[in-house]
């Protein structure tokens, strides 16, 4: 860590003089996540705590999806992202026009867009959600067909949670947890019987359907805080395990885990040089973003 201090000190010194504030995801290296962050959390979280900011600036250390949720739910702010390169898959699969499409589709059905989307496409939604309430609004929906994108896996896995719907999905999917297999899992459990495994709702519903538990990166590690198993394996990106794991030193995190190489964009370099040069700016049309931000408020609404 010693070898971060002087970022460290240089970005929270430079932070107080421009009145800038950092949401960090909770998939960010423990250096951004324990030194620099004002705020961590899943991407819910970050959403309603972006709606709170009164600094001048945010510093969105996450995709670029996040920064543009933030932009959309306080205008007046600048929302600095450190890499626009910082994308997401999920976020690229899909476009407005797959919307109409889905729409053309199953007529009448709404379209409940996960927040890993671009802003036109949220502006084309009915409504967000995001891995810690999908279920809670596809539940809410006055339909009985439901239109989730883009992610074909969080679907699956709210289409059994909630069976009274009938869930109709884009085929969007993670890079990152889309890789973890069933056979993955049992073979890690016939190996570490006592392990707790602990699933993104990312990954495939077989995946899910073989761990313990599933839940947003904060419901993981909610859950862990609570349960405080000997052992724990989360089927997710690399950096969770390593930003709780002082924090809980009575569990020993295992097995293995993959990176997001959009998260890994950002690095304590460049939130330096964003806060110092004031990149990259997130803007939205300010059209699309009226649209974009009805569907993301229904969403913190439904969620209280
Ligand atoms: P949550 O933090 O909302 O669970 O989302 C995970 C994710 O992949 C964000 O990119
Ligand atoms: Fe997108 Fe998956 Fe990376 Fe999250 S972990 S930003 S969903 S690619």
């Amino acid at each position: 860590f010693a070898r971060y201090a002087p970022y460290i000190r240089a970005i929270n010194k430079l932070k107080r003089e421009k009145n800038a504030v950092i949401l960090a995801h909770n998939y960010m290296t423990p250096e951004i996540y324990h030194g620099v962050a004002d705020v961590v959390g899943d991407s819910l979280q970050l959403a309603i705590e972006a709606t709170k900011v009164e600094a001048d600036t945010i510093v969105q250390c996450g995709v670029h999806f996040m920064a543009e949720t933030s932009k959309i739910l306080n205008p007046a702010k600048t929302v600095l992202i450190p890499d626009v390169k910082a994308g997401c898959s999920l976020a690229e699969s899909i476009t407005a026009e797959g919307i109409a499409e889905m729409r053309a589709k199953y007529p009448g059905a709404p379209v409940v867009s996960y927040v890993n989307t671009t802003a036109e496409v949220k502006a084309a939604s009915d409504i967000c959600c995001t891995s810690s309430n999908a279920a809670q609004i596809v539940a809410a929906m006055d339909s009985d067909v439901v239109i989730m994108t883009p992610d074909q896996y969080l679907a699956q896995n709210v289409a059994n949670e909630v069976p009274q719907k009938k869930v109709v999905w884009w085929e969007g999917s993670c890079i990152v947890h889309e890789q973890y297999t069933k056979d993955d899992i049992n073979a890690f459990r016939a190996l570490h019987p006592d392990t707790r495994i602990i699933a993104h709702p990312e990954c495939p519903p077989d995946v899910v359907a073989a761990s313990d538990f599933s839940g947003s990166t904060s419901g993981i590690i909610d859950y862990v805080t609570r349960e405080k198993p000997s052992s724990a394996m989360l089927v997710t990106e690399c950096s969770m395990a390593s930003n709780i794991a002082d924090a809980l030193p009575e569990v020993d995190f295992t097995g293995p885990c993959n990176m997001c190489p959009y998260m890994k964009k950002i690095t304590l370099e460049k939130i330096l040089w964003s806060l110092h040069t004031g990149t990259h700016a997130v803007e939205v049309d300010p059209e699309i973003s009226a649209k974009a931000k009805i569907a993301v408020e229904r969403m913190i609404d439904l969620s209280r």
